[in-house]
């Protein structure tokens, strides 16, 4: 069935994601798409809505793209740079300048369809250096802001020109501060572009089906990579029924890269749910390790890891005789979009499920991936829906490459050209806000405007509370250059001395990881916080704290607990006292422990994961 959709063209800003998951909810189907697409792409869309961009439109940055969309008699809104472009493109003019952050209120001028229902004031959330100054023909500012203390804001913060249904808004309808912002998602996507409220579940489900059916063909079969996830779960449940369980065989690899015992409760929880039989299993540890040995930079590792998954599969798949199953993956939408090849995106990380030769694979059309348009929310409902367990549906997610990319790699050297420059901003920051401040010499994976920042984490240490943990924080990573993290230590003091380790993956390091992971999803449990925590990942930095409280000769293990909605954006845990003394209390006695901290930095500047 054809649905009535909306394509959301991803200009790079944060938030392209969140417009299509909330026009999504209103039940229409929204697809990403990037602005260099060719026009045809857009001509069966029923609405166009342009996102915001890290890119100044009032110095003509990223106006290369196609505009031909303008010409097409279909409505289209545009946030932020997209209310920028429409201005432009008609005829307004815009200045770098007028910037507005944080909650603001919008004052509606008229009555314009796109604000039926709202009250003449309405609290938005602006995030904006440039700003428009004027219209074109045809067009009227529907909206001025105010600041939120009443002072004066800016005009022209919502313009339109109802003839052409061109509509433009200098805000983000898309984040909650936007406290109206369905509405006006709805009134544009149900009234204006007249979509009939027909993407759902079920809807969903069925279409998947006949899909799966035909791509296999009534004699093919899939084998699937099972790595127990909700992702790959739901894939198999999907798949199952589509083809019936004598059709799908499964594959799940120990690549040594689990966590604890996790590999023999993957086994025990497909054969508890009748699937035993299809479940193959490999123990490809060794390989896994092997393959990895010696490697110390993250995006090598991640290469590494998505293709000895490959050459794993293959020989499995040969020795088994089935090498003419489709291979299957739980891929879900974000992973397709943010590799899929977008002129603006930067390669924040590769994920395992797409390295070049999966690429390869599947022009081949030798991959089946059911979940391949949902985002993990809907993953999520399909799976109850489905009838997987609760508790499989609700797991928190885990990365492909698993471990892997939590197992921080040094070749011992210190890692800190450059930082003496900046040592006294770090000092005098630190001490305005009344803690200490040292940077590691290490890096870790971050996003900066949209870029990956590959930089320094700070640690942090001294009795403040957790605002103040999380300002210094935010002020250290935005101020002070090559720096993208802090974390805050747990030791008793801050340590005498931080010494790089020469380390790279073995099977001793990633059992320390193990065990204090274990640690941290035990206490999450036991202190009633698993389901309210998102996902907090625990990471082994090869550093030694020298009087970090643990054992002498030991690394350092972090904490990551986040609160996220669609791992796009994440804020940092504030968890209580008493899980904190009981991760104290357990991690620093480990053998190769030396130093405990956790992680307070909000992504972005920090990716949710450290590689
Ligand atoms: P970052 O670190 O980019 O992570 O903030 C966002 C979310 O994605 C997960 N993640 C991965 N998942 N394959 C996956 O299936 C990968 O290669 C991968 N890398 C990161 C991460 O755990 C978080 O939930």
């Amino acid at each position: 069935m054809q649905h009535d959709a909306v394509a959301v063209i991803d200009f790079g800003g944060q938030y392209a994601h969140l417009i299509a998951n909330k026009v999504r909810r209103l039940g229409v189907l929204a697809e990403i798409r990037q602005p260099e697409d060719p026009i045809e792409v857009f001509e069966r869309y029923k609405g166009i809505i342009l996102s915001g961009s890290p890119s100044f439109a009032s110095q003509g940055e990223d106006s290369d793209y196609t505009r031909a969309i303008f010409d097409l008699d279909i409505p289209i809104v545009g946030f932020c740079f997209g209310h920028q472009q429409i201005a432009e493109h008609y005829g307004g003019s815009l200045v770098h300048g007028g910037r507005e952050w944080g909650k603001a209120m919008l004052h509606i001028v008229g009555d314009s369809p796109i604000f039926k229902g709202l009250g003449e004031v309405e609290q938005v959330f602006m995030s904006h250096y440039d700003s428009v100054v004027s219209v074109g023909p045809g067009f009227e500012e529907i909206g001025f802001s105010k600041k939120a203390d009443g002072q004066d804001g800016h005009r022209f913060a919502a313009i339109a020109n109802e003839e052409l249904k061109r509509y433009g808004f200098q805000y983000h309808p898309e984040v909650d501060d936007t406290l109206n912002g369905e509405t006006m998602f709805r009134n544009f996507v149900i009234d204006i572009c007249g979509c009939s409220q027909d993407w759902n579940m079920e809807g969903f489900l069925d279409e998947e089906i006949a899909r799966i059916q035909q791509q296999v063909g009534a004699d093919g079969s899939v084998f699937l990579l099972a790595s127990g996830g909700v992702d790959s779960t739901v894939a198999a449940a999907i798949l199952g029924k589509a083809l019936g369980p004598e059709r799908l065989l499964m594959l799940h690899i120990d690549n040594g890269l689990m966590r604890k015992n996790e590999s023999a409760e993957v086994v025990e929880a497909f054969e508890e749910v009748g699937l035993g039989k299809q479940l193959h299993f490999v123990d490809a540890s060794e390989v896994f390790l092997e393959a990895l040995k010696g490697v110390i930079e993250p995006e090598r590792k991640r290469a590494i890891i998505g293709n000895t998954f490959i050459a794993v599969f293959e020989a499995e798949a040969k020795r088994l005789g089935i090498e003419d199953h489709l291979l299957g993956q739980g891929t879900i939408y974000p992973d397709t979009i943010e590799t899929g090849g977008s002129k603006r995106a930067d390669t924040i990380k590769t994920h395992h499920n797409r390295v070049p030769l999966i690429d390869e694979m599947i022009a081949a059309g030798k991959v089946v991936e059911p979940l391949a348009d949902l985002y993990k929310v809907e993953v999520r409902e399909l799976g109850e829906k489905l009838g997987v367990p609760h508790d499989l549906v609700w797991r928190h997610p885990f990365p492909g490459p698993g471990l892997g990319v939590r197992c921080l790699c040094s070749d011992g050297k210190r890692d800190d050209e450059g930082l003496d420059a900046v040592a006294d901003q770090l000092a005098q920051t630190a001490e305005h806000f009344g803690i200490g401040a040292q940077v590691l010499p290490i890096r870790s994976v971050g996003v900066k405007a949209d870029l990956r920042a590959y930089e320094h984490p700070v640690l942090l240490h001294g009795d403040a509370d957790w605002n103040t943990l999380i300002e210094a924080t935010s002020v250290i990573t935005a101020d002070i250059p090559g720096l993208n993290r802090c974390i805050w230590n747990l030791g008793p003091e801050m340590p005498s001395e931080v010494r790089p380790v020469k380390a790279t993956m073995n099977r001793r390091r990633l059992d320390v990881l193990r065990e204090a992971d274990a640690i941290v999803m035990d206490a999450l449990r036991r202190h009633g916080l698993y389901a309210k925590v998102w996902q907090c990942p625990t990471v082994l930095v090869p550093i030694e704290f020298v009087g970090g409280g643990g054992q002498p000769g030991g690394e350092l293990i972090v904490v990551r607990p986040v609160h996220s909605a669609r791992a796009m954006t994440a804020t940092p845990v504030d968890l209580p006292g008493a899980v904190l003394a009981d991760l104290r209390r357990q991690i620093l006695k480990l053998d190769g422990v030396s130093g405990l901290a956790v992680d307070v930095t909000s992504k972005p500047p920090g990716t949710i994961e450290w590689e």
